[in-house]
């Protein structure tokens, strides 16, 4: 992976992201195949976000800052979760060929945005300031390292 900043490289996922989201909310009314397609590489994507942020990421956060029960990361972590309801609740109509989901989409990119704020100003950048370039390679290692299993198939019903 990249020698980029960890702030670099975590909002350029969060763009890429939401311009997937973004690419599905404009086609589910006209092709739902293409739609579909894109909340397929939305969803993976989000999900191999969050591992690497609570796999990789926040216990490193965690350990240089001494802060974990009651700090910032339990806090998006408790986030996450509601992320992942949405999402579910989102692919559960994709499924059905439901484009019905305009709720759905709404509350997830309310919580999304007020998250990847949240890391973008505070969390990414600390930990840019006290990680070594090699220890940055390490994170990136790390993330590399994770097995697709892990995000693929986590709700079972990785066939959608
Ligand atoms: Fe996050
Ligand atoms: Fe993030």
């Amino acid at each position: 992976m990249s020698e980029a900043k960890i702030s670099v490289t975590f909002e350029q996922d969060h763009d890429r992201l939401d311009a997937l989201f973004t690419s599905f909310q404009e086609r589910k009314r006209k092709d739902f195949a293409q739609a579909k397609e894109a909340f397929v590489a939305f969803r993976f994507g989000l999900q191999r976000h969050i591992v690497w942020e609570e796999d990789v990421l926040f216990p490193k956060w965690e350990e240089n800052s001494g802060m974990a029960e009651g700090g910032p990361t339990q806090v998006m972590r408790t986030e996450h979760r509601l992320i992942r309801d949405c999402l579910e609740a989102i692919h559960h109509k994709v499924q059905e060929q439901n484009p019905d989901s305009d709720q759905e989409e709404q509350r997830l990119l309310e919580i999304l945005k007020a998250h990847n704020m949240k890391e973008e100003r505070i969390l990414y950048p600390s930990i840019d300031q006290v990680i070594s370039a090699e220890e940055r390679a390490e994170l990136y290692r790390a993330m590399d390292a994770i097995p697709e299993e892990r995000y693929r198939t986590c709700c079972g019903s990785e066939r959608s």
